[in-house]
């Protein structure tokens, strides 16, 4: 009777739908802990934090997958200079441990490149892992000119140009130029500095 009952609970628990929805100032407390869950207590130790430090994300970039109406997922592009070109970078991208391989990953990939693309951005950067960012048509063939603010491995910066030759011409250091974050931000972003200042 018990194995009965349970059994179509987990069904209908893994086959829960989810949503991809613009991020809202109540979804931060989750997103903060859904992060060091995924990445660690050390997370703002990442080269890829400098570029975002006491940033905003760019205007309607900042994406959470909700799921039975709980945060599950998380991504934010933010603005870049990439050796003079104007460009995003993507990260971090996170979806919580317990609803993976049901393409939540994938949902905030796209729909984060699809608003991207429709907000005339032309190109996103980011560090990762080729294997998971290829299927989106990232790589790391022509990113071999860009360096990061702290050390990096070279065949985990990838690109992806949304609009042809958009990264014409990037050669350099990336730099973040994206608006300064609302007030209250800055302050972790400082702590962390203070903490950790340059590993990868
Ligand atoms: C990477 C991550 C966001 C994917 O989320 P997800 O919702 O499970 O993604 P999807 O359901 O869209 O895709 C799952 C597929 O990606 C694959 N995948 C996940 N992480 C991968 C990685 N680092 N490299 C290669 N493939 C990966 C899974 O094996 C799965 O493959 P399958 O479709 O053949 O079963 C999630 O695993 C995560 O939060 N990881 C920890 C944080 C992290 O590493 N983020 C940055 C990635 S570099």
């Amino acid at each position: 009777m018990t194995a009965l009952r349970k059994t179509p609970v987990a069904l209908i628990s893994g086959a829960a739908p989810f949503a991809i929805r613009s991020e809202r100032a109540s979804d931060v407390v989750a997103r903060e802990a859904l992060l060091d869950a995924c990445f660690g207590a050390t997370r703002h130790m990442r080269t890829c934090q400098r570029l975002r430090d006491g940033r905003a994300p760019a205007e309607g970039l900042a994406l959470s997958a909700v799921r039975q109406g709980l945060l599950v997922g998380t991504v934010r592009l933010w603005h870049v200079s990439a050796g003079g070109v104007p460009a995003l970078v993507l990260g971090p991208l996170a979806v919580d441990p317990s609803c993976r391989k049901l393409g939540i990953g994938r949902a905030l990939v796209q729909r984060a490149l699809a608003a991207a693309k429709a907000g005339g951005h032309g190109a996103v950067l980011l560090l990762g892992d080729a294997p998971y960012y290829s299927r989106f048509g990232f790589s790391a063939l022509t990113t071999g000119q860009l360096r990061l603010p702290g050390p990096f491995e070279p065949d985990r910066l990838l690109d992806l140009e949304l609009r042809e030759g958009a990264l014409d011409g990037a050669s350099g250091m990336i730099v973040p130029t994206g608006m300064a974050a609302p007030q209250g931000k800055p302050r972790l972003a400082a702590r962390s500095r203070k903490l950790a200042p340059r590993a990868a």
